[in-house]
C-alpha cells in the first residue's frame, strides 16, 4: 500500500515521541555511569509505621549491601518536611541517585526540580506523586493501589454471606498518601455496583496498629452491632481493630468480616486464628528491583516509566498452607 504524506508525518511524530519517552525514562542528559560502577544512593523512607514498612526498609538495606551500593538511609517519621530535608541533604552530598517513597502525593515539585537541576536522577518506590511534570522522576516502582482496593471490593461482593444492607466501616491510611487515596477509590468503585453495600464510617488510622485500634473503638461506640464489615487499608490497622472488636465482646472474622491489605506475617497469623477474613497482597520487597533499576538508569539504559509489582490475594482458608512461604 502506498504511504501518504499524512502517514509519513504521523510516523515522524511517533518516532519523536518514542525517542523523547526513552530519553525521559533514562534521565539521559544527566551524567551517564558505566553499568558496573559502584554508586551512592540516598533513600528517604516514609517511617516505621507498619510491619510492611519494616520489611520494605530491610529489603532496601539488604539489596544495597548485596549490590555493593553505598546507601544513605533516612526515616521521615511520616512527615513530608523531614523527607524534603533528607532529599535536599542528598542533593548537597551529590549522591548518584535519589530514591524515595513519598509520604503524601502532592507538594514535591520544588525539591524534585532541585534534584533535576543537580542532574541527580530520582526513582519513586512504593508510592507515587501527583505532579504535572513527569520529567521530575525517572521511574516509579510499586504496587497498583487502585487495583488492590478493587480486589478487596470484589472479594467482599463475591464472599459476603449475610442478607440485607451491609454496613461497612473503613480505616483509611495516612491522609493524602497514594495508598489511602487509591485503595479507597478502587474499593468504592466495586462496592457501588451493589446498593446493599454502604460505607457508614470512614476515618484515618494513619497505617498504625495503635491508631487502628483507637478509631475502631470509636466506630464501635458509635455504631455497635450495626457494623458488618471492616475494610482496613493495611494489616496493621486491622490487627489493632481486631483487639478493639474483641474488647467490645464481639468475634472478629465472624461478627464482623475483616478485609485488609499488605499480606504481612501478622495478618496470616490473624487469619489462622480465624480473626481476619482476607488480606490483599502488597509486596514490600522492592529492594533488589530498585538497585537493578538504579544501575540501569545510571548506565543510561532505557527503563519503563512505571514498573508494577505482581501481587495476589489470600483468604483465611489458604492462610495455613501459604504461611511457610511468606517472606515478610
Ligand atoms: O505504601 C504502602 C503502605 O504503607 C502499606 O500498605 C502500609 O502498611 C504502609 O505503611
Amino acid at each position: 500500500m502506498a504511504t501518504t504524506r499524512a502517514d509519513r508525518a504521523r510516523r515522524t511524530v511517533l518516532t519523536f515521541l518514542a525517542t523523547a519517552g526513552v530519553l525521559l525514562a533514562t534521565g539521559a542528559g544527566s551524567a551517564a555511569h558505566a553499568a558496573d560502577k559502584a554508586f551512592t544512593m540516598g533513600f528517604a523512607q516514609v517511617g516505621a509505621e507498619s510491619e510492611w514498612r519494616t520489611a520494605n526498609s530491610e529489603s532496601i538495606k539488604s539489596a544495597a549491601k548485596a549490590n555493593g551500593v553505598t546507601l544513605k538511609f533516612s526515616d521521615a517519621q511520616q512527615k513530608q518536611e523531614n523527607q524534603i530535608k533528607a532529599i535536599r541533604s542528598y542533593i548537597a552530598q551529590k549522591v548518584d541517585v535519589i530514591a524515595f517513597s513519598p509520604v503524601v502525593e502532592s507538594g514535591w515539585d520544588t525539591v524534585l526540580q532541585e534534584a533535576k537541576a543537580a542532574k541527580i536522577p530520582v526513582i519513586l518506590t512504593d508510592r507515587g506523586i501527583d505532579s504535572k511534570d513527569p520529567s521530575l522522576y525517572t521511574t516509579f516502582i510499586g504496587s497498583d493501589f487502585v487495583e488492590e482496593g478493587r480486589k478487596a471490593g470484589r472479594w467482599l461482593l463475591e464472599n459476603y454471606k449475610g442478607k440485607g444492607d451491609v454496613n461497612i466501616v473503613e480505616l483509611q491510611g495516612t491522609v493524602g498518601s497514594a495508598p489511602a487515596i487509591d485503595r479507597k477509590r478502587g474499593f468504592e468503585e466495586i462496592i457501588k455496583t451493589d446498593p446493599r453495600y454502604k460505607i457508614i464510617r470512614s476515618q484515618t488510622g494513619d497505617f498504625t496498629r495503635a491508631k487502628g485500634k483507637e478509631v475502631m473503638e470509636a466506630f464501635l461506640k458509635a455504631e455497635g452491632k450495626k457494623i458488618n464489615v471492616l475494610f482496613a487499608h493495611n494489616d496493621d490497622m486491622a490487627i489493632g481493630a481486631i483487639q478493639a472488636i474483641e474488647e467490645a465482646g464481639l468475634k472478629p472474622g465472624k461478627d464482623i468480616t475483616i478485609i485488609s491489605i499488605d499480606g504481612v506475617k501478622g495478618a496470616f497469623e490473624a487469619m489462622m486464628a480465624g480473626k481476619l477474613n482476607v488480606t490483599v497482597e502488597c509486596s514490600p520487597l522492592l529492594g533488589p528491583q530498585l538497585m537493578e533499576t538504579a544501575r540501569a538508569v545510571l548506565a543510561g539504559k532505557p527503563v519503563p516509566k512505571r514498573i508494577v509489582t505482581k501481587e495476589g490475594i489470600f483468604p483465611m482458608e489458604v492462610a495455613a498452607k501459604e504461611f511457610p512461604n511468606r517472606k515478610y
